[in-house]
Parts: structure tokens; sequence; C-alpha cells
């Protein structure tokens, strides 16, 4: 037989796995991640070490029971596909059957599906960002109502490079969904923060996530930052407006997607980087998912006939984000 503190050292080490395993379905879950990406194994392991009541209570209330889930939840079809699933993998382990997961599917079974869902990422701090998408990756004919991975890795890079941000006057070209922007706003303390798209429908979104995450638009001098979203077309924006912003740093993720816009882009970057005779230069982070390297080998070029130098830096060393990370993303530094 086990001395007690055996056993509770056991089962301490079972709660906290539990936890863990809790967690890893949370962060998965709320980002709508692929269902296969899941820890499946680690949860048929646990349903069989210990009470799978226990271990499916937790998932459940850190997933479908979740506030966050009532509040914004992530799609319809999503959350069918993963309690479905859920189930699947329970009945598999030949566990006693939990009336609660059966009533949460039934609940998402008699639900609308709607055109909008909400992808939820925490921070270190505990704090969850949230932005509302597009159910469809391409929608209103525009890639920018929905969150891209580079943009993911952009903002664990923001996480572990604060000094490009903390106190500065951030600008963000192409924020499409927002995702970056507001891992930034919240995690990194910047002065100002300037988001901006040229699509309609985008800077409509834009502006409701803003405010999904607490962070309204206002000029005044409350603590945070001084957000805002702008209208800032590339091919059409003046030297004259894009000092107005004062930008001390200007980011982008994933505008290196098509050929036809590349030149603008460069042109976009030709006009940040002509800096002022006495002021200083803003440093310039592009993080590009490389789908295709003819494209992105023209991103390269086009931006040496223009004359601008660029470094590819190293991403960020630590994972806080699930997202797939089997494309290639490079952030590059831009200088004049
Ligand atoms: C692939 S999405 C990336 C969105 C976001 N940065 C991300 O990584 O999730 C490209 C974004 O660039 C914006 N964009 C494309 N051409 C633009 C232009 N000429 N001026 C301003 N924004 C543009 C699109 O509206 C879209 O939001």
């Amino acid at each position: 037989m086990n001395a007690p503190e055996q056993t509770e050292d056991k089962s301490d080490a079972c709660a906290a796995s539990r936890d863990g395993l809790s967690a890893s379905f949370q962060a998965s879950f709320f980002a709508m991640c692929r269902l296969g990406s899941f820890p499946w194994h680690d949860l048929e392991r646990s349903l069989q070490d210990a009470s799978s009541a226990d271990v499916l209570s937790d998932i459940l209330q850190k997933t479908v029971h979740h506030p966050l889930c009532k509040n914004n939840p992530p799609s319809v079809k999503y959350r069918r596909l993963f309690l479905s699933e859920l189930i699947k993998r329970h009945e598999a382990s030949a566990a006693e059957p939990l009336d609660d997961v059966y009533d949460a599917l039934a609940a998402v079974l008699g639900a609308e599906e709607e055109p909008v869902c909400h992808k939820s990422y925490l921070l270190p701090s505990g704090d969850f960002v949230t932005v509302s998408e597009s159910v469809a990756v391409i929608s209103e004919g525009t890639t920018g109502l929905v969150t891209w991975e580079a943009a993911l890795h952009l903002a664990e890079w923001a996480l572990e490079n604060l000094g490009a941000f903390s106190g500065r006057s951030v600008l963000e070209l192409g924020s499409g969904a927002g995702l970056a922007g507001l891992v930034v706003c919240r995690a990194c303390s910047p002065r100002r923060y300037t988001f901006s798209d040229c699509h309609p429908s985008v800077l409509q979104r834009l502006h409701g996530n803003v405010r999904l995450n607490g962070l309204a638009p206002r000029r005044d001098p409350c603590p945070g930052p001084a957000v805002s979203v702008e209208e800032l077309d590339w091919e059409a924006v003046t030297s004259e407006r894009l000092q107005e912003f004062e930008a001390d740093t200007v980011i982008a993720s994933d505008v290196v997607y098509d050929p036809d816009i590349v030149c603008c882009l460069v042109q976009l970057l030709s006009k940040i980087l002509q800096c002022p005779p006495q002021g200083r230069c803003p440093d310039v982070y592009v993080a590009s998912t490389v789908r295709n390297p003819e494209t992105y080998g023209l991103f390269k070029s086009e931006l040496s006939k223009a004359a601008i130098r660029h470094q590819a830096i190293p991403g960020p060393e630590r994972q806080v984000f699930p997202y797939n990370r089997t494309t290639t993303i490079e952030i590059l530094k831009l200088y004049s």
C-alpha cells in the first residue's frame, strides 16, 4: 500500500497534469486551431489514469462553459466539430458517459451559423486578446478580415522585444483584423498606436476589435496608448500624411503576398524611411509568410532597387500563441 504522502504526491501530480491538459485545450480551442493539433493522445492517457469525469469537466469549464465562450465564441461549426471529437475520444476510452458533453453538443447543434466568429489568444499576463473575424478566409474581396500566422509571429516577437515599442509611437500598415497591434497595445506599452488599412470593411472590423479589447480610440492623456484606426492606402498616402503619425516604429505582417502590390508597398516604405534632416528614422519591421519565394524575392529586389537595406532578424524564441508553424515566416528589419 502507498504511504499517505506518496498518494498525495500522486494526486497532486495528476491534478497538475490535468490542469496542463485543460489549459492546452483552452488555448487551442479559443484560437480555433486545427482539431488535429489538439493533444488528443494526452487526453486519452489521462482518461485512463484519472477520473474521466474530472478530466472532461475541466476541459468543458475551460472551453465551451468558459464565460469568454458566451461573449466571444469561436464559430458554431468549430464548436460542433470540437465537441463531436471530444465525445468520440471519450467514447473510445470506454469511460463513463458524461451528460454535460452531450448537452453542450445539443446546445450548439441548435445554434445558427454566423458569418463572423471570434479567436482569442492568451497573453503571458493571463488576459485574453480577442479578434472578431470572418469565418471565410477571403470575404468581401479582402484577405484582411482574418488573422494570418505572420501577425501571431510578429506579436510573439513583440513580446520579447518590448524596447521596440515601449513609450513609442507605432504605426502599423495593413493591420487587417488587428491581432499584432492589439497584442502590442495590451502588452508592450506603446505611447501611441495607429492601426491602418485601406479596405472599408477591414477598417470597420478594426474599429470593432479595438473596442472589443478595451482600447477605444482616444487621444486624451489617460493611461495606456493613444489608439487610432486610420484609412491609409499605400498607393495614395503622401509623405506629409505619414509624418503626422510621428512614428518611431513601423510594423507590418503578411503584406507581401501579391506581386501586384509589392511596388506600391516598397514606394511607401521608401517614403517612411525618408528621414527628416534633424529627425530620427523609424525602425521598420516587416513579418512575412514565405508562401511564394518568387513574390518574396521580388519584394527584396524592389527594396534593393529603392536603396532600402534589409536584414532578417531572429524570430521569437518562445511559442506563446498556438498556430500552424509549418510555413517559413521571416521578419525583416529595414534601413534607409
Ligand atoms: C494578408 S492581409 C494581412 C492582415 C494582417 N496584417 C495579418 O497579418 O493578419 C493583408 C492586409 O493588407 C491590406 N492591404 C493590401 N493592399 C493595401 C493597400 N494598398 N493599402 C493599405 N492596405 C492594404 C489588406 O487590406 C489586408 O488587410
